[in-house]
């Protein structure tokens, strides 16, 4: 027993409950009640921020590695702790209802003393999507996060969110790691009997699959096969804009779209669930934090209607430009776009479902 150990002493209560201090409550000002809910709100936010990067570092650690071995435990530890991360952003998306007990006079009476921070200087939160994978480059206005002592970030935590994007982000690890995957190397498919023998892919599954594919479009729908070709074999469709293609391109390259895409086809295979559920667990993330971002914005204008932002921003307005932009994982999801029913899917070599079942790289 350590005698030492105390409540108390192992929380650092002291610094933690040491650490609210309304602007309002100060000297020379009103003090306004509200505010102490608004400190302890965000900082509850920030603690779980902290928790989520902790979780997604231990993630991205796993994924940095040279061999991912499917039957480890590698695997399943990252989709548990990703799945610890959608529940706590669950959580988060709850708490906006504490806030929302807040009305906007209540917010009124100590708002303009927080000019100019916001909680759009929310280092963790930047480090959060950048740890996903969302890239400077594609932000909404980044010029704003430059505007130090104007609602954007002071230079360490403007380095700090750059230094972030500069590594590995776990994006790329899984781009990376669907790539490696072996499912459609020759020595799999010497068994396999083709459905349409001509060939237009360059891979007997690939030839059939984009076959059946097309035979599943409805009349108005017949120019996803020019979708399909681009998206799974860069291959260019003909007579198309430069904005049209713009908006199929995507960060992930076409052989992790094909890789991704045949688990989500077999994932019903007990070899693909796994990995499967952490690409499920992704896209999950990705609404839950869309979701939060929705519910913050309904708040906000409840809260400021049209005004500027103590950030300096537009306000609402920004809020819906970052909503639309802010996904990570937009093209994995978009995957169902080609998905086909699972009556009509093609069936798998022996070798191949063996060798994976006994995969050890
Ligand atoms: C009265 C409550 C709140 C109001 C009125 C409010 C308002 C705003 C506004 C107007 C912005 C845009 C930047 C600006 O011009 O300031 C913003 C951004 C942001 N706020 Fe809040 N906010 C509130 C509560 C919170 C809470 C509790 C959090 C939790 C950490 C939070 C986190 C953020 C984040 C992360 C951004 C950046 C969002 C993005 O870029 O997608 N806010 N907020």
């Amino acid at each position: 027993m350590n005698s030492s150990m105390y409540y108390s002493d192992y929380l650092q209560l002291n610094k933690i409950l040491g650490s609210q201090e309304p602007v309002s409550f100060k000297e020379g000002n009103e003090p306004a009640h509200d505010e102490m809910l608004f400190i302890i709100i965000h900082q509850s936010y920030e603690l779980w921020f902290k928790q989520i990067l902790f979780e997604l570092g231990y993630v991205l650690k796993i994924f940095n590695k040279e061999k991912i071995n499917d039957n480890s435990e590698d695997l399943n530890l990252v989709l548990h702790r990703l799945r610890r991360t959608m529940r706590i952003f669950e959580l988060l998306n709850q708490q906006v209802s504490i806030l929302d007990t807040m009305t906007p006079l209540d917010f009124l009476e100590f708002r303009n003393l927080l000019i100019p921070s916001s909680g759009f200087q929310s280092t963790q939160f930047r480090l959060i999507e950048a740890t996903l994978g969302l890239q400077m480059d594609n932000r909404h206005q980044q010029a704003y996060y430059k505007r130090t002592g104007e609602g954007g970030f002071n230079q360490n935590d403007y380095a700090a969110i750059n230094e972030k994007e500069a590594v590995q982000n776990l994006s790329h690890l899984i781009n990376n790691w669907l790539e490696r995957m072996p499912f459609f190397e020759e020595q799999f498919w010497q068994h396999y009997a083709p459905q349409y023998p001509d060939n237009n892919c360059p891979h007997i599954f690939w030839n059939d699959y984009r076959q059946i594919y097309k035979n599943s479009l409805t009349e108005r729908e017949v120019n996803k096969v020019a979708d399909f070709d681009y998206v799974f074999f860069n291959k260019i469709p003909e007579g198309i804009t430069p904005e049209s293609l713009i908006n199929l391109r995507s960060s992930f390259s076409a052989d992790a779209l094909r890789a991704a895409l045949f688990i989500m086809l077999y994932r019903d295979f007990p070899v693909f669930q796994t990995s499967y559920q952490i690409l499920d667990a992704l896209i999950e993330i990705d609404h839950l934090m869309s979701n939060w971002r929705h519910k913050h914005l309904i708040m906000v204008r409840r809260m400021i209607g049209m005004r500027v932002g103590t950030g300096n921003t537009s306000g609402s307005g920004y809020l819906e430009g970052a909503l639309s932009k802010h996904y990570v994982y937009r093209d994995i999801a978009g995957l169902s776009t080609f998905l086909i029913e699972r009556r009509n899917l093609p069936k798998l070599p022996d070798e191949l479902i063996k060798h994976l079942s006994f995969n050890v790289d």
